[in-house]
């Protein structure tokens, strides 16, 4: 029987072992470069003749970039769009751009305004479809920062992490991270700009290890990692509102300060300083956050290898 495709939607969806075993592969691989980002390919390219389709509906610096990087890494090629290149911004539909894309490329990489869509066009694939970024969920971003926190504080499982602000896509994928990673995360956000309450539902009925705070000193209280992220995600409507909302979340000194003494911080990136963080917080000696980057090329690897590793399963 063949195996099914390996596609990378959403950490929720991943066993528990394969997410562990992804984030290992990318440190290996990682450490198997001795600190080369860049120049020479890695010893093993076992990627060697496959063709990845980048596809964006929103910009990206470190996505485009680190998948166009690790695909090449690896002995790959990549073909990088953006919808507006495709007649899928003119309105053809997801499930043929999917059986279309099926025939060229071996995988797809697709930064979606909507996840049902990002949805759809995985079904409809037969080939691996990883979810770069959706109005839901940014999964391959929370593998990266996995990595980072296990080389700045040791095994995540038992840890405790903040997350401070907006409950948005990247505050779903740490959800779905600590049911498969075995952390405590604790949200500080305000009840306008919470979690979604599908979320919260899934998060109960998985016995994840979490608790949503309204005070932000609360959800930091005894954290050895606290995170933000922008407050105006990329698609969102009303700025000045939710600068407004979230003004009393910002990570500053202050705050940092109620969480363990050795405690990290991380942001996805882009940030804003003086909005989500201060630039004391984000420049600072307890910031990751060039490591986080740095890190989603490596992750990206673990990720794609997972992904074709199907074909030898
Ligand atoms: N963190 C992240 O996904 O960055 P980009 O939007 O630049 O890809
Ligand atoms: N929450 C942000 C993440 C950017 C990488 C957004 O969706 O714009």
């Amino acid at each position: 029987m063949t195996a099914p495709i390996r596609h990378f939607i959403d950490i929720a969806d991943i066993d528990q072992e394969q997410a562990r075993a992804i984030v290992d592969h990318s440190a290996q691989m990682k450490q198997a470069r001795k600190g080369r980002t860049k120049g020479a390919c890695d010893d093993q390219t076992p990627l060697e003749g496959r063709i990845l389709a980048l596809i964006f509906e929103k910009p990206s610096t470190r996505t485009r970039v680190s998948f166009d990087v690790a695909m090449r890494q690896l002995g790959g090629e990549t073909i990088v769009l953006s919808a507006q290149d495709l007649q899928l911004g003119r309105g053809e539909s997801e499930i043929d751009t999917a059986r279309v894309l099926s025939r060229y490329v071996d995988a797809i990489m697709i930064r979606g305004n909507h996840h049902e869509q990002v949805k759809k066009l995985a079904e409809a694939a037969s080939i691996p479809v990883i979810n770069g970024l959706t109005d839901f969920s940014h999964p391959c971003q929370i593998m990266a920062d996995v990595l980072t926190f296990e080389e700045h504080k040791g095994p995540i499982s038992g840890k405790t992490l903040a997350w401070v602000g907006d409950g948005n896509n990247v505050a779903v994928s740490w959800v779905h991270a600590a049911s498969k990673f075995g952390f405590e995360l604790k949200l500080g956000c305000p009840p306008e700009l919470g979690l979604r309450e599908d979320v919260i539902s899934w998060a109960q009925r998985e016995n994840v290890s979490f608790s949503v705070h309204q005070d932000p000193i609360e959800a930091v209280k005894g954290a050895d990692c606290v995170m933000s992220d922008t407050w105006v995600s990329m698609g969102d409507e009303n700025p000045e509102a939710r600068r407004t909302i979230l003004g009393p979340y910002q990570v500053n000194e202050e705050l940092m300060a109620v969480a363990r003494s050795e405690a990290i911080f991380m942001h996805c990136l882009p940030a804003y300083r003086g909005a989500e963080v201060t630039a004391a917080v984000i420049d600072g000696p307890r910031s990751v956050v060039f490591d986080e980057a740095e890190n989603r090329l490596h992750a990206q690897k673990g990720i794609l290898a997972w992904c074709f590793a199907r074909d030898a399963a």
